[in-house]
């Protein structure tokens, strides 16, 4: 892989609801030479996102689109990332539903980071429903969003072993601590392959 500098590093978009932890660690892995990854914008369907706060401290463009007409707000997202020429789009507790016509738009573009070991436990509610069933492992996956929710190609997955004094809360945040490590190593892999 050529060495990357700020300037020739991928222009990315993290795409957010909430707490922003994801795009925490995203970002401070970007300031370093060895990410391929520059994030150029953040993106949120909810104004409250908490992760918001951290963009904007960190003087990182931030767009926010309430998604009542999606077909509508997708359209006016897709322009603001060629404005911004991105080319890369990183899901990180997104909580929204892109349209076959978006994914299309950025086909293999699109990465998510799923709290559970895809294919199992698609959609919400991954580590209640890990721990009801009595599962020994869960963990988390980063894959490539395709038409179907959360049934993209695999790029990584990392197991974390439940125990069973695990809470819903507990094994939460022992998988958010791996997901950190993993949506890095991840872009890595991507990124070494171009
Ligand atoms: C993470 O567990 C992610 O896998 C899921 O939503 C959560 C977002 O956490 N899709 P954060 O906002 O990055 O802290």
């Amino acid at each position: 892989m050529k060495k990357l500098t700020g300037s020739n590093k991928i222009k990315t978009a993290v795409f957010i609801s909430g707490t922003g932890s994801n795009l925490k660690s995203l970002y401070k892995f970007s300031k370093l030479k060895k990410s391929p990854i520059k994030i150029s914008l953040v993106v949120s369907n909810n104004f409250k996102a908490k992760g918001l706060i951290f963009a904007k401290k960190n003087k990182i463009k931030t767009k926010i689109y309430e998604f009542k007409e999606r077909y509508k707000y997708e359209n006016k997202i897709i322009n603001d990332l060629k404005k911004n020429k991105i080319k890369i789009i990183c899901l990180a507790g997104f909580l929204r539903i892109l349209s076959n016509n978006f994914i299309k738009k950025f086909n293999n573009k699109i990465i998510n980071i799923h709290p559970s070991l895809l294919p199992r436990y698609k959609g919400l509610n991954t580590h209640y429903r890990a721990i009801k069933n009595k599962e020994k492992f869960s963990g988390c996956t980063v894959h490539y969003v395709n038409s179907k929710l959360d049934s993209g190609k695999i790029i990584l997955q990392k197991k974390v072993r439940i125990s069973k004094y695990d809470t819903q809360e507990s094994l939460q945040k022992k998988i958010l601590k791996q997901e950190h490590i993993l949506y890095k190593k991840a872009l890595i892999k991507v990124f070494s392959k171009t």
